[in-house]
């Protein structure tokens, strides 16, 4: 890394670990360490702990971790170096030169470059002769006005396998730069290089800063596949993207509308709301329902009415709720989705349709309600079971009640007999979660006693003695055989000897080699042995190298792990003869 140490040095006494992180996260002063409610994951009670002494965080509960520059790496979205200088920014202290030698620094710029040429070239290719199709297609038979055409800055990629790719070179890009844009694809062949897009209309996905950073192409027929998309790139990443937020985040509505795709965000916009967005042609991610969580409290979900769309909606509403959404289920009778919604009943009676969006336990009670005929006694018996056993799983009082109520009415019983029900299931369904968890702890016990976990505890251990104590390598690296340890905890391993001989570090030394997942092992491992949870003494060393070598060794008789009783005994064997040895 190109980064002179000095800066790296001073960007760290400026950049106090607990006043950045407690400028996203209200932490809670407690001695050496601070604690709030983790920002990677939704909790109601704080696992997420900041330690003052080795100047790094660590959540309990998802395991994140690391230093500073990792947390705003996580938080902010951002690559290492962009993280420096993000920090640098906000500490007031000058960027170094060689920031420009960095490639993700260059490249990123350019795609951005490229992407604005690709879609300002798709645009006029639809305004001009050649769009013709594609006009037909948007504003003919999907119905959008020039306006909407113009707004969300739609295009046409027109048949051909180089037109996009001969106007950018025109511009003075070269296929490499198109490649890491995606607009340009590689054939089988690995040489030839063609237009990702062709004979498709085109839908620019924009940022909340307004950059292009990709786009969305659709058949103008029954072709296939229907859609295409930019495949992920260092601007963009489907799972971290909403189709329209660019627009949806102006409005001042605490509700945004979560709708299936680019045809439905935009048919709701030409219909006057703005507050709408999708994802890009993948299932919802806890990404996203945490940067919707960013914009909005409440979260109206608007996919298609078919079996799909409803099984999509019942994941949707999980995660949205773990991000603290509260959320709402469009009921579209009569239509399969918003956009012929909206062409069939016009905007006023979609708007009646978004206020009037149903809750989940609404929803889902009218789901179960469907499926009976509440003319038959059979049925409507059959139906007050199925939804007796749903209410006793939803967790507001209220809810119970009201929506326990209906039923009743609906299915010509005593309010009371509904309700005595649902508690009575409420109560076997709390003993019996009970003994689940009491048997989950007890499983968990045994585990540790069989000593898979032990291993792992060791592998934490020798990080933290090595960590703490790199004068310790010259005893510890000829006891260790790298080949025993786990792929994480040996490259963990390697880094630290590395970091050692070349006059040592702390943790944000090693933040750039590490991605999220080892960043968050080494920042627990440190939080443990804060915590005192994990001892790095020379005793304690001694145990984990001893366990270690157990664990190679019965790896070695037997590679499942699983020891029958002949093989128990040859490791009994040789684990005596090693001890007479030593
Ligand atoms: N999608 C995709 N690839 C496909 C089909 C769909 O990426 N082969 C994504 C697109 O983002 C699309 C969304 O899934 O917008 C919803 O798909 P679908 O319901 O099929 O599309 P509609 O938006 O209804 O498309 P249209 O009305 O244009 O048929
Ligand atoms: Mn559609």
């Amino acid at each position: 890394m190109a980064i002179p140490q000095s800066f790296l040095d001073q960007l760290k006494m400026s950049c106090d670990i607990e006043t950045i992180v407690s400028s996203y996260v209200p932490l809670k002063r407690a001695g050496r360490t601070s604690k709030g409610l983790c920002p990677f994951h939704s909790e109601k009670t704080p696992s997420f702990v900041v330690y003052h002494d080795s100047e790094s965080f660590y959540c309990f509960g998802c395991g994140a971790g690391g230093d500073v520059i990792s947390f705003i790496m996580r938080i902010e979205n951002l690559g290492y170096i962009e993280a420096l200088k993000f920090l640098a920014d906000r500490a007031g202290l000058p960027f170094p030169e060689e920031e420009r030698e960095d490639p993700s620094l260059r490249i990123k710029p350019l795609i951005y470059e490229i992407n604005r040429e690709a879609a300002h070239f798709y645009h006029d290719q639809l305004k001009s002769d050649v769009g013709l199709s594609g006009r037909e297609y948007l504003m003919g038979e999907r119905k959008l006005s020039a306006k909407t055409v113009t707004k969300y800055g739609l295009g046409f990629a027109p048949p051909g396998w180089d037109n996009l790719r001969n106007h950018l070179r025109k511009k003075g890009f070269s296929d490499e730069d198109m490649l890491a844009a995606a607009v340009v694809s590689r054939g089988r062949d690995g040489k030839s290089v063609y237009d990702t897009f062709r004979n498709r209309v085109i839908f620019p996905i924009i940022d909340i800063r307004k950059n292009v950073v990709g786009f969305g192409g659709r058949v103008m027929d029954d072709a296939k596949p229907k859609y295409l998309n930019s495949s992920d790139t260092p601007v963009f990443k489907k799972s971290r993207n909403l189709f329209s937020l660019n627009f949806a985040k102006n409005v001042t509505d605490s509700r945004l509308i979560l709708a299936e795709g680019y045809m439905d965000v935009i048919a709701m916009n030409q219909a006057g709301f703005e507050n709408v967005v999708a994802t890009l042609g993948t299932a919802l991610t806890p990404d996203q329902a945490r940067l919707m969580a960013t914009y909005a409290k409440e979260i109206v979900i608007a996919y298609d009415s078919d079996g799909p769309g409803r099984t999509a909606t019942n994941r949707a509403v999980g995660l949205l709720e773990e991000a603290g959404l509260k959320t709402r289920i469009l009921d579209m009778k009569g239509a399969k989705d918003p956009d012929e919604f909206i062409k069939k009943y016009g905007s006023e009676r979609f708007k009646m349709l978004i206020d009037g969006a149903r809750n989940v336990t609404e929803y889902q009670l009218g789901v179960i309600r469907a499926k009976y005929d509440l003319g038959s006694d059979e049925q409507r018996a059959a139906y007050l079971q199925e939804g007796v056993s749903f209410l006793a799983s939803v967790p507001s009082d209220i809810e119970r009640e009201i929506y326990g109520g209906r039923m009743a009415q609906e299915a010509g019983v005593p309010r009371e007999v509904v309700k005595v029900s649902i508690d009575s299931v409420r109560k076997k369904n709390y003993a019996r979660a009970r003994k689940k968890e009491s048997s989950d702890l007890q499983s968990g016990r045994l585990e540790l006693k069989m000593g898979r976990k032990a291993g792992d505890a060791a592998e934490d251990g020798l990080i933290g003695c090595l960590y703490y104590h790199p004068d310790w390598a010259g005893k510890i690296i000829p006891k260790v055989d790298e080949s025993a340890l786990s792929e994480e905890t040996a490259k963990i391993y390697r880094l630290l000897l590395e970091m050692q001989r070349t006059g040592g570090g702390t943790l944000s030394d090693l933040t750039p080699k590490l991605d999220e997942k080892e960043s968050g092992r080494l920042a627990g491992i440190l939080a443990r042995v804060s915590d005192g949870q994990l001892g790095i003494t020379p005793e304690a060393l001694g145990d984990y190298l001893s366990t270690i070598e157990n664990a190679r060794l019965q790896k070695t008789l037997n590679g499942s792990g699983e020891m029958s009783l002949e093989e128990a005994e040859a490791l009994a064997e040789a684990i005596r003869r090693k001890k007479l040895k030593r």
